[in-house]
């Protein structure tokens, strides 16, 4: 398990180191912000207890599954984090958890939904990430998202985002849709990024089949500034629950090569996270809502980055 761990971290420890330094400084709390109700794409598919989707991914006993299987808790303590995988792979579909983070000084505590298949294709991956990254500040979690395709890892797509909540007082929904349309990152059903794939335009986009993590690890080397504020374990233990847990698309049958799709996987039904309509483009409403979150809350995006980008990656340009 620790050896799995450390596969993953070096390439997350990268991006980040790059880019913490820019960003904390300039985030506060923004005014009460009601962001506009648009139709709910979380809950049309089923919730999965733990044990029909997941497994162990490390930590053991720091990982507690309580509300017969429907809820999990993944403590990070002095001694481990701790974290959980999907038991099938999947090449397209809609992922999604309900997370409540920790309250208190938690500066250097990473919290993570992502997909990946880093331990299958360690030189090529694909990636897509939403982060959860705590702070000196009490409450003031910062979410970041970014997306690599077959081993992109020389070029970072992070984007920060301020919350327009307080992510420790309650249950908050975090989503990916991934499909041969686009990707999409949601918080509470509001669209906050779309990487639209375009062979000509965005030549990494993720093709090959990815599991879905969920993990509570110790990121102070790299999540806050250099190592400036790390995680103080006089706070611990930092206890993240997780809910509402819904991952549907197509799963990939490793032994047949071939994928085994919910919903007819042809875009017959609206409800198919793959093809149906709901999910490959964004509405209007949506992508108005996306625009006024992103002038809002976006606090950081590559595509400005030009200290570190001399020249801008071409979806970037586009
Ligand atoms: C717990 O889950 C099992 C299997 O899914 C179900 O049969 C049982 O009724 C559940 N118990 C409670 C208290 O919800
Ligand atoms: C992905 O990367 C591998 C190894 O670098 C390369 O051989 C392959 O052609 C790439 N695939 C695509 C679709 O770009
Ligand atoms: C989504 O992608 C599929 C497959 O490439 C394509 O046939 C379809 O037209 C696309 N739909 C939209 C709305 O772009």
């Amino acid at each position: 398990m620790r050896m799995l761990k450390g596969k993953l971290l070096p390439v997350l420890a990268w991006f980040l180191m790059i880019t913490s330094t820019t960003v904390v400084a300039s985030s506060r709390r923004g005014v009460s912000y009601a962001p506009p109700k648009l139709k709910p794409l979380t809950g049309l598919l089923p919730h999965l207890t733990f044990s029909h989707g997941f497994k162990e991914f490390f930590g053991g006993s720091h990982i507690q599954i309580v509300d017969n299987g429907t809820s999990v808790n993944l403590i990070l303590d002095k001694s481990s984090g701790a974290g959980f995988v999907s038991q099938n792979s999947y090449k397209y579909g809609f992922f999604s958890a309900a997370i409540k983070v920790p309250s208190g000084y938690t500066s250097g505590v990473v919290i993570a939904f992502y997909m990946s298949n880093a331990e299958m294709f360690p030189h090529a991956h694909d990636e897509i990430d939403i982060e959860l990254l705590g702070h000196q500040k009490r409450r003031e979690w910062i979410l970041q998202t970014n997306i690599y395709g077959n081993g992109s890892v020389h070029t970072g797509r992070e984007e920060k985002f301020r919350l327009w909540f307080d992510p420790t007082q309650q249950f908050h929904q975090y989503s990916i849709i991934w499909n041969h349309n686009h990707t999409v990152f949601l918080v509470d059903n509001v669209p906050i990024r779309e990487v639209i794939y375009r062979e000509t335009t965005f030549s990494c986009y993720p093709l090959k089949p990815m599991s879905v993590y969920c993990t509570i690890w110790d990121g102070s080397e790299w999540a806050t500034r250099g190592g400036k504020y790390p995680v103080n374990y006089n706070y611990a233990p930092f206890v993240t629950n997780l809910r509402d847990m819904e991952m549907a698309g197509c799963s990939w049958d490793s032994k047949t090569g071939e994928p085994v799709c919910a919903n007819n996987g042809g875009g017959a039904s609206s409800l198919d996270p793959v093809g149906g309509e709901d999910f490959v483009k964004l509405s209007e409403e949506q992508k108005l809502g996306m625009q006024e979150l992103r002038k809002r809350f976006m606090i950081y995006s590559y595509c400005k980055d030009k200290n570190r980008y001399k020249v801008l990656p071409p979806e970037c340009r586009a």
